[in-house]
């Protein structure tokens, strides 16, 4: 059984679409509290798709509806996704991502120990690094200095992944994703651009001076990858920073590319300073030479992907 945690949000749909496909059967566990029951429409009558409304930081309601399902003989993937994703939320209250990020990780973890997972697969994050100016790090650089209790949180999660390999769990994946795009958009500055434009056709205001450098990946490429390494890599505790070869793109790229195939009049109106909040990274780049090496190698340029995933979005929020 391949169990999602964070099944209903965003990138859990392409990599549950994925898995099924594969012919695999998958457990989506959600408490909604960001995701949507639409995301998962397209899996409801798919006779190996099952879904439980549950709170993953709830070890007892987590294990109670694990054990509502037949889980089968086994081997069992836990692929855990859910957290909180709204960095702004998780800073104005610090409670949100101890325990949507950090207590969803711990009671997973012990699910795993408790069914005998084969594998745990972790969404983690660049935020981990901190703020290091762009520099690109790869996996062993440090230090690591989180800037946002969200990265916080995700990096004690690392941790406590880690130890549970020391004791129980026999093989472990950290991935390190960058700025994921496309859809379904729960969340993140693109779908913030589509929505404002939407409101407002002649002005999109923009968070900071525009200058800030992220890298992109599809969710397509994303999902890819992540099946990838858990298939290939063979250590017992692999962490891989997941992302595009490049150093990224400007958010100023992605308001302009928004803007154009939104409402092409608009003037697009930059904000001061090169950050777009508290705990935003201005210049995040990490090195994916651990994945090259291993065989992945993405296909979408960050610019690629923020003119895709636009296009994409803005249709689904019919405004293009
Ligand atoms: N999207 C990105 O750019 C990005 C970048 C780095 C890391 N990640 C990580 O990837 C994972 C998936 O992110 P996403 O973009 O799909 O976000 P998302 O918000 O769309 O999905 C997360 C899901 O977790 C669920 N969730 C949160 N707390 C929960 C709880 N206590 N119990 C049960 N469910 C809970 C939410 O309802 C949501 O459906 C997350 O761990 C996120 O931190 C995402």
């Amino acid at each position: 059984m391949e169990i999602v945690t964070g099944g209903a949000g965003f990138i859990a749909q392409t990599l549950i679409r994925r898995l099924l496909e594969e012919g695999q059967d998958v457990l989506a566990l959600d408490n909604l509290v960001r995701g949507s029951l639409d995301y998962l429409k397209p899996f409801e009558a798919h006779p190996a798709f099952a879904f439980r409304n549950v709170d993953c930081s709830d070890k007892a309601a987590l294990s109670d509806a694990v054990r509502s399902i037949d889980l089968g003989p086994g081997p069992h993937h836990i692929w855990h996704l859910a957290a909180n994703s709204d960095i702004g939320a998780g800073n104005a209250d610090m409670t949100i991502d101890l325990r949507d990020t950090f207590l969803t990780t711990v009671a997973s973890v012990e699910l795993a120990q408790a069914i005998g997972a084969a594998r745990f697969h972790f969404a983690s994050t660049s935020a981990i690094y901190g703020d290091h100016q762009g520099r690109g790090l790869a996996e062993d650089d440090g230090p690591l200095e989180p800037i946002s209790n969200y990265g916080a949180m995700k990096l004690a999660s690392e941790a406590t992944i880690r130890a549970a390999v020391e004791r129980f769990l026999p093989k472990a994946d950290i991935f390190r994703f960058p700025n994921v795009v496309g859809l379904p958009a729960t969340h993140g500055a693109m779908m913030d651009f589509v929505l404002k434009l939407k409101r407002d056709p002649s002005r999109l205001d923009v968070l900071g001076d525009g200058r800030q450098q992220k890298p992109y990946l599809h969710v397509t490429e994303l999902v890819d990858a992540m099946l990838f390494i858990s298939r290939t890599a063979q250590d017992r505790y692999n962490v891989f920073n997941i992302g595009p070869k490049d150093d990224g793109a400007l958010v100023s790229f992605m308001a302009k590319t928004v803007r154009d195939i939104v409402s092409p009049g608009a003037d697009i109106v930059f904000g001061e300073g090169d950050r777009g909040w508290v705990g935003d990274v201005p210049r995040v780049s990490f090195k994916i030479d651990r994945l090259t090496g291993l065989g992945w190698t993405p296909t979408m340029s960050s610019e690629q992907a923020v003119v895709r995933a636009a296009g994409e979005i803005a249709s689904a929020l019919g405004a293009a």
